[in-house]
């Protein structure tokens, strides 16, 4: 490790000597736009310390580390100029409260633009819907470039400029992008830079021979190095494949292919292709992106006799490129997708680093609890697992576009006189509907013949009961889905960070189980909780609260805008409380003057709570529950319906 002085004077001798070469280069743009010129150079001076030494720590030692950093500077100084000026005035709005989306109003979603609308233009004429739902926050799927049949949902990207035309163009999606911002929805797109598909033009490059594209890759001629480094690493898609790496008949190599044998890994040792995803990056950022989604963050760095996974290098990666966005896009945030131990997932969040992530621990713990019907994991996990640093979120969310891991810590397990292992594969059971008196319809997505591992897939409803339900037509088992789903939903909406809602599940939309005749789905069950909207029945059930799903939606809807009125919501203070009673899960919000307790029955049976207790954590004697508007008094025990949720405010004396 370099002296972090020696670092500093590093830093500042080098850009004395970049700087008058910057303005050269830049010297028509900047007489142009003086203004600009000076922006950029002020935030480029407050950043420059720290980018200079991520940068040096991970490519110091290359012969063409300083090539690479002039070019990186010309690149973030383009990018600027061309960013637009509605943007810009959004950078200095955001600069100004950086804390902004830990805001109450905060409410997210989404989609698949061709499952959703069809097209870009097909989901602008959706933009009602998402005011309807009170959305602040979409996050549109992979919509680049990607190969023909299965390409990952998206996730193996042949181009970062071009949107795959069956969807629209780029200027469509900027359009959309500035469009939605004056409605107050911030665009959310993935960044997949852990891979690009085998059909980049980096990749095409690197088939055809070209030694410096074969260094944006790992590629090897034999199994020496494939096999040293499989000793150590996990199966992500056994299914798929065995291993991590595919051979290419057509180059005679191994090539590194953590998913998908069309994803092929990027090399980010090499300084080169650090730069070019840095400059894709800020393309991306100039259409008018606000939260990238960093997806698999935890595999960009490999080493050897390591899991290749959550490596400190990886962490400076994404630092560095938090670092470019300060200044050349800075309104641009990160979300974290690290799908990992609860303390991996932490070590991203910072607001240096992903300023916003997946909770995929609260959302594993949930079904645990709702299987469970008991939240001793959940409260114990989330007492020492739910704070997160000042000016950053979680990204609380009940199903994704992916499956379902049971990503808990064994030791909080243990805790609980819970065996993991066993606990597992209990879970697993429980969702695949294999479990006697399981509500789930559920499917297994790769599991692992080797280890036994699984994961689920499946969509909320279909999950939580409805499927099953409907099915037998038992008008009691309708009802108590119903409200488990809404229960769940209650939570995200209630618990702090933002909330994310996954659309379909906002009707309980059930299990499409049509994908098994699809040849490019039919390998990949997660297409099972990705079906295509039908607006048509939508709009039928839509206010039909007679159906469980009109019941669902318009009941989700009141929760959203009850959320949106809560000041006690925004900020990242949320306590746990000991209910007194395993199967109801407490925690109290404050904020803005307003102190909110909410309580969920995790049961089937009805619950209660001790009216002491109540009192110690609700600060009073009498209470009104947000969510009916009833008035409750600590002097009889708390009595929650099954699967009932309240939203707890003190009443005021008059
Ligand atoms: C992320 C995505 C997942 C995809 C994988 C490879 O985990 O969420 O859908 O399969 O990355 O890109
Ligand atoms: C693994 C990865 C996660 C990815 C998922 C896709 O769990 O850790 O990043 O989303 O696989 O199924």
């Amino acid at each position: 490790m370099a002296d972090i002085k020696q670092v500093q004077q590093q830093a500042g001798l080098s850009l004395e000597r970049l700087w008058p070469r910057m303005e050269i280069t830049f010297h028509d743009e900047a007489n142009a736009a003086p203004d600009d010129w000076h922006a950029f150079e002020g935030r480029l001076r407050h950043e420059w310390e720290r980018l200079f030494g991520l940068l040096f720590g991970l490519y110091g030692g290359e012969y063409d580390f300083f090539y690479h950093l002039e070019e990186l500077l010309k690149a973030a100084a383009r990018s600027w100029f061309a960013r637009p000026s509605w943007l810009k005035q959004l950078d200095a709005r955001r600069e100004a409260t950086p804390a902004w989306f830990q805001s109450q109003q905060m409410v997210g979603s989404v989609c698949y633009v061709d499952l959703f609308a069809g097209t870009l233009h097909g989901l602008r004429e959706r933009l009602p819907y998402f005011k309807q739902l009170g959305l602040t926050y979409l996050h549109l799927m992979p919509l680049f470039e990607s190969p023909e049949g299965n390409s990952d949902g998206g996730y193996a990207v042949s181009s970062y400029r071009h949107v795959n035309p069956r969807l629209g163009t780029v200027e469509e999606l900027a359009e959309l992008a500035r469009e939605f911002q004056e409605h107050g929805i911030s665009l959310v797109l993935d960044f997949v830079f852990n891979h690009t598909s085998d059909e980049h033009e980096w990749a095409r490059k690197a088939q055809a021979g070209n030694p410096e594209y074969e260094r944006f890759y790992f590629l090897f001629p034999d199994r020496t190095m494939p096999d040293a480094y499989e000793r150590t690493l996990r199966e992500i898609f056994p299914t798929v494949r065995r291993g991590s790496f595919t051979w290419r008949q057509d180059i005679g190599k191994w090539v590194w292919t953590t998913f998908n044998s069309f994803q092929w890994d990027l090399n980010y040792s090499n300084p080169a292709v650090f730069r070019a995803m840095a400059e894709e990056m800020l393309f991306i950022a100039n259409i008018g992106v606000e939260f990238l989604r960093l997806d698999a963050v935890a595999f960009i760095w490999k080493r050897m006799g390591t899991s290749c996974e959550n490596q400190p290098e990886a962490h400076q990666i994404i630092q560095a490129f938090n670092s470019i966005a300060r200044i050349a896009a800075p309104a641009l945030l990160f979300k974290s997708e690290a799908i990992v131990h609860p303390d991996d997932v932490l070590s991203y969040i910072s607001p240096r680093e992903c300023q916003i992530s997946y909770n995929p621990l609260l959302m594993a713990l949930l079904w645990e609890s709702l299987a469970t019907s008991e939240v001793k994991l959940l409260d114990h996990s989330m007492r020492h697992r739910f704070r997160l640093p000042q000016e950053t979120a979680w990204v609380n969310y009940l199903r994704s576009h992916d499956d379902i891991g049971w990503t808990f810590d064994d030791n909080d397990a243990r805790w609980k006189w819970i065996d993991p292992v066993g606990h597992r594969s209990f879970l697993n059971q429980f969702y695949i509907g294999r479990f006697p008196g399981s509500f789930a319809c559920g499917v297994s997505f790769q599991e692992n013949p080797a280890t036994g591992d699984a994961r689920i897939a499946g969509t909320l409803a279909s999950l939580a009961g409805l499927e099953q339900a409907i099915q037998s037509d038992v008008e009691q088992q309708i009802d108590l889905a119903v409200r488990r789903i809404l229960m769940l939903h209650s939570i995200i909406l209630s618990i702090g960070g933002i909330p994310l809602i996954y659309l379909g599940d906002e009707f309980g939309v059930l299990n499409d189980y049509s994908f098994a005749s699809d040849p490019h789905k039919v390998n990949d069950s997660r297409w099972i909780h990705r079906p295509q909207a039908d607006w048509s029945w939508r709009k039928r059930i839509e206010n039909d609260p007679s159906s469980p799903y009109g019941c669902i939606f318009t009941r989700l809807l009141q929760l959203i805008r009850l959320r949106k009125q809560q000041p006690a919501i925004s900020g990242n203070n949320t306590e746990f409380v000991d209910t007194g009673n395993g199967h109801l899960f407490g925690y109290v919000r404050h904020g803005g003057s307003q102190r909110l307790f909410v309580v969920t029955n995790f049961s089937d049976h009805p619950q209660e709570m001790n009216g002491n207790q109540l009192r110690v954590y609700g600060l009073g004697y009498s209470f009104t529950d947000l969510v009916t508007g009833q008035t409750l008094t600590a002097e009889r025990p708390l009595r929650l319906e099954p699967y009932q949720f309240v939203w707890l405010e003190t009443r005021k004396a008059v």
